[in-house]
């Protein structure tokens, strides 16, 4: 299976990613995550594509496209991968096409999670990540048992350096001038499918069960049934 997990930030494309990985068993491939990984460990590429990201500017196509393409080819996506927030621009989406051709792989779904402006922007202002598990949280709707720390690991929980005011805004600039293009792409091709994703997590989750026994996901029946 390999499915796209598009949307707007903050639309829950990690939250219902991470429930997807467990229904169908098949990796997640987030370049956002890539790329924190990356400026983590103060690479030369890690810190160059932090300069875009931190602000809220998308990273320029050539070293997005060079990341998935080596990501990919790992022997763990062999079975299907699924992709959160790639990709970001058609550019992307038309050499994702020719890399998928060439591996004679062909994509299956694209899951757009929509969201209202102002819940996007409340999800993000509150949202908290651990900085060992990346397991996410929100100070609101999903805080954690004890205050600042995960619940499943202990480590501290930290604020994503772009989830301030103004990278929120230029983020949200960005999606609407540059990555939501991106859908009628899809659109035109018949694989996009739209999810409400302004609903509570559980439901918008059952909404995806039910897209993915359309899909070849290789999901237990059990996962599916939900
Ligand atoms: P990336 O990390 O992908 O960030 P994003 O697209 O801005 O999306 P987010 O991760 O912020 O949101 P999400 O949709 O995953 O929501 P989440 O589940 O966490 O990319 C970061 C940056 O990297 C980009 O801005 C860009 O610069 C660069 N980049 C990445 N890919 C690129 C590409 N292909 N090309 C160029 N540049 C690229 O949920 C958010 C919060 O809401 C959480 O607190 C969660 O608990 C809560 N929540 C989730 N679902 C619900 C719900 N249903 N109800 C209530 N709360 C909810
Ligand atoms: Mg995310």
């Amino acid at each position: 299976m390999i499915l796209i997990l598009f949307g707007p930030p903050g639309a829950g494309k990690g939250t219902q990613g991470s429930r997807i990985v467990e229904a169908c068993g098949v990796p997640k491939i987030s370049t956002g995550e890539i790329f924190r990984d990356l400026a983590a460990a103060k690479t030369e590429l890690g810190l160059t594509a932090k300069s875009y990201w931190s602000t809220g500017k998308l990273v320029p196509d050539e070293i997005v496209v060079g990341l998935v393409k080596e990501r990919i080819a790992k022997a763990d996506c062999a079975k299907g991968f699924i992709l959160d927030g790639f990709p970001r621009t058609v550019s992307q989406a038309e050499t994702f096409d020719i890399m998928l051709s060439q591996s004679g792989n062909k994509l299956d779904g694209v899951i757009d999670f929509e969201a209202n402006v102002d819940e996007l922007v409340r999800r993000l202002s509150g949202r908290r990540t651990c900085d060992n598990c990346g397991a996410t949280f929100h100070i609101i709707t999903l805080p954690p048992k004890v205050d600042g720390l995960c619940d499943y690991c202990g480590s501290e929980l930290i604020q994503r350096n772009d989830d301030n005011p103004e990278s929120i805004r230029t983020r949200l600039k960005e999606y609407s001038s540059k990555t939501e293009p991106v859908i009628n792409y899809y659109v035109s091709n018949g694989l996009l499918h739209r999810v409400d994703a302004d609903r509570l997590p559980d439901v918008v989750f059952n909404e995806v069960l039910e897209l993915l026994k359309t899909v070849n996901c290789g999901a237990s029946k059990e996962a599916l049934v939900g």
